[in-house]
């Protein structure tokens, strides 16, 4: 029962508060998901639950196949859950998954593009004002100011004008991170974002998510390299077989690799 100040008394189920208030501040919520590729009579990931709140900073490990790309892109609504609910932003990802993804920064893992292809860099990390900037506009100099700052904090501003198929593995991942960025995005979905960087990169980049992550972004990485999980994280989820098997601080939740429910060799955090 509420009781409030003009003396209006509302009487609801036990627990009905509780639930409007925490979906109203998880900015991602996972229902008992699972998710299978078309073809496939096994689900990648099995009811899975969880919560990001606003301005959490989550790592999400595990081993290979262990379900951590379709988890993030069971978020995004690049992939559709085959049971269970997806709520981002409060919005049911299945009926508004362009919607969720105009305000979700994603850089996929292990991407490739082709030599070929006909777009510059900046026209790359451009894409990622679209949903902004809507169909029927050009980009104005806001959009290019935005874009050529992200890229300079990337540290590829130089490479605005080159063609994307000709850079090397490295600098596409930075475009990528840069495109995400761009978007001003209330969410960060990062998926293996380190992998192709250099030392110098691996020291900055992390840097840089810190600082997103600072001004109240909410961000999601999976990464296989957990000696450099940034120390602002507080959680980590480690998956296994499409299933959640911890989640936890980091240092509860890494020791899940000591068990024998997982068998990969890793690094600790220092
Ligand atoms: N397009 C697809 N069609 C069918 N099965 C797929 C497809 N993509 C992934 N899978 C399967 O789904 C499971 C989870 O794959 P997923 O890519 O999510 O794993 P991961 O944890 O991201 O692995 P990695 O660390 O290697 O990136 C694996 O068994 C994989 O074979
Ligand atoms: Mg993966």
């Amino acid at each position: 029962m509420l009781q409030f100040q003009n003396s209006v008394t509302l009487c609801l189920p036990i627990g009905t508060v509780e639930r409007i208030l925490m979906r109203r501040k998880s900015i991602i919520r996972l229902e008992n998901v699972s998710t299978t590729y078309e073809g496939e009579r096994r689900p990648a990931i099995k009811k899975v639950n969880l919560i990001l709140s606003e301005n959490e900073l989550l790592y999400v490990v595990g081993p290979n196949a262990a379900g951590k790309t379709t988890l993030l892109e069971t978020i995004n609504g690049l992939l559709q859950s085959s049971g269970g609910h997806v709520f981002v932003f409060g919005l049911d990802v299945r009926r508004h998954g362009r919607k969720v993804r105009r305000e979700l920064g994603y850089v996929p893992q292990d991407f490739m593009v082709n030599p070929g292809e006909p777009y510059t860099a900046l026209d790359i990390v451009m894409m990622g004002r679209y949903g902004k900037i809507g169909i029927l506009h050009k980009p104005d100099k806001e959009d290019f100011e935005k874009a050529m700052e992200a890229m300079k904090h990337l540290g590829i501003d130089e490479l605005a004008d080159r063609s994307v198929g000709k850079l090397s593995g490295g600098q596409q991942q930075k475009v990528m991170i840069a495109r995400a960025l761009v978007k001003d995005p209330k969410v960060l979905l990062l998926d293996e974002p380190f992998s192709n960087l250099d030392p110098d990169s691996r020291e900055r980049i992390p840097k840089l998510i810190a600082r997103i992550h600072g001004k109240g972004v909410a961000i999601i990485i999976v990464t296989h390299d957990v000696s450099r999980i940034l120390k602002q994280c507080r959680r980590v989820v480690v998956m296994k077989d499409g299933r959640i098997v911890a989640d936890d601080n980091p240092e509860r939740a890494l020791t899940v690799f000591e068990s024998p429910l997982i068998s990969h060799p890793t690094e600790a955090i220092p």
